[in-house]
């Protein structure tokens, strides 16, 4: 297939890299020059492993290009809207400026039969009202929406092999000829046997807001259960192991510790509130309000337990930060609650000093008056206590009787229930976690 991609941010690139090494032809369409430039050159502008090697690759065959020129989609078949959908300043919904202005660009362009495919997560509703933008200026063009469940860290392959492929369409005819691209386009996916889910456009949006919201209550449940353990002295990571190997529940997505960011769940569940608001179902969702403020309530719970382990107060104290993006494998700080530590810590009188294997330089562009180490070493070097706010290998991996002979006073906080306080507590530290003992 001949496919567009229109946006080329962390959804668009990975997507268009995919459906290159997949075979198809494919044209990635952003507005920024330089983005454009630097995929062109096979460089991602963010780390996501495994893309610079797929880039360079898909380009070498010639199936993959990049350009600011919306005119060129006028040669494709199909053509992705993967733009961004952050969150409004100041209120809950989405700001759908970037899909507008994307589908509304490309419209004046497609050929007949053409097919626009919705990837960007979207309130409830955009897409048939985008249907009636598209068949008003293309009346031989159709519309699909077709959610992505790509998880930062594991872009590349979930892309590749997604556990499912969820088709929005429309009713009749025109949702067969959709169908029909997009099973094309999935080809080999659908021939290993991905499971497929074939509705309407509401369904399809409303996937993908579900998921998410409910990954983040998953999260918030245990994170509550957190809460309680630690007024009564039990271990959550017991209660979710052990809870966990029930399989109704499972036991991923379980972890609890400083809670969820990033550039989906947080925006995802408010904009999932705000568009219910809007229908009148508001009162279906206000529990996502309460989900929203454990995970927040968490950040407090972390800064507050670091300036315990330091005997009441931080003002002065010098306390290593290990980690800033808001997972491992990533260097992306949206709403991460690594990075909001860190700044909380410094704001209420820590001497901060900072590392991450990766976000640092992002880190530094919006928090330029924290202090960055280069080295987990450098980080912990006569520090009063040592904070573990992302989950990253190189610090499970951390030796605690190695690492005591560095810092100034052997306190630490786990934040993300990701050591062994055993092994910590041997070693001679004061080990503190989230809803652990
Ligand atoms: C998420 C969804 O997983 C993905 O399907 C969707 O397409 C986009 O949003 P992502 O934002 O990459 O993906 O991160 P994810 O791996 O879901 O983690 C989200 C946050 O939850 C991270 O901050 C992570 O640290 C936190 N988390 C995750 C927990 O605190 N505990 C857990 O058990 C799991």
């Amino acid at each position: 297939m001949r496919i567009t991609v229109i946006g080329c941010g962390y959804l668009g690139a990975v997507h268009a890299a995919c459906m290159a090494e997949l075979g198809h032809e494919v044209l990635g369409i952003d507005v920024d020059q330089a983005k454009v430039d630097a995929l062109a050159a096979g460089r991602a502008p963010f780390f996501e492993p495994g893309l610079p090697e797929l880039l360079r690759s898909a380009s070498a065959t010639g199936r993959l290009r990049f350009t600011t020129d919306m005119s060129q989609a006028a040669d494709y078949d199909a053509h992705f809207i993967a733009v961004g959908t952050p969150q409004k300043k100041g209120e809950f919904a989405a700001d759908l400026s970037y899909v507008d202005a994307a589908v509304t660009s490309l419209v004046p362009h497609l050929k007949p039969g053409a097919l626009v495919i919705g990837k960007s997560t979207v309130p409830v509703g955009t897409a048939r009202r985008l249907a009636g933008i598209v068949e008003a200026g293309a009346p031989d063009a159709g519309l699909a929406w077709n959610p992505e469940f790509l998880r930062e860290g594991f872009a590349v392959e979930d892309t590749l092999r997604p556990d499912r492929l969820v088709y929005g369409v429309p009713e009749g005819e025109a949702g067969e000829r959709a169908k029909a691209v997009l099973d094309e386009i999935y080809a080999v996916a659908l021939s290993n046997g991905t499971p497929l889910v074939v509705t309407g456009y509401e369904t399809a949006e409303l996937v993908k807001v579900s998921a998410n919201a409910f990954l983040a209550t998953k999260i918030s449940f245990i994170n509550a259960i957190a809460e309680v353990a630690d007024v009564t002295g039990a271990d959550v990571t017991k209660i979710a192991d052990a809870i966990g190997y029930d399989d109704r529940i499972g036991r991923k997505f379980l972890n609890a510790g400083l809670g969820f960011g990033g550039g989906c769940l947080p925006k995802d569940i408010r904009a999932f509130q705000a568009r219910a608001g809007e229908l009148g179902a508001d009162q279906a969702l206000t529990f996502l309000r309460e989900v929203d403020e454990i995970n927040q309530r968490r950040r407090v719970r972390a800064v507050d337990l670091t300036r315990e382990i330091l005997d009441g107060t931080l003002r002065g104290k010098k306390v290593a930060v290990l980690g800033l993006a808001f997972k491992p494998n990533s260097d992306d700080i949206r709403d991460s609650p690594a990075l909001d530590v860190a700044v909380q810590l410094r704001a209420q009188g820590a001497r901060v000093i900072a590392y991450d294997p990766e976000a640092i330089v992002n880190a530094k562009r919006q928090h330029p008056e924290l202090d960055y180490a280069s080295s987990v070493e450098e980080a912990a070097t006569d520090a009063d206590a040592v904070v573990v706010l992302t989950e990253w290998k190189q610090f499970r991996e951390l030796d605690p009787a190695a690492f005591g002979e560095l810092v100034g006073a052997k306190n630490i906080l786990d934040g993300r229930n990701c050591l062994d306080p055993e092994a910590w507590r041997a070693a001679g530290w004061q080990y503190r976690a989230l809803g652990r003992p």
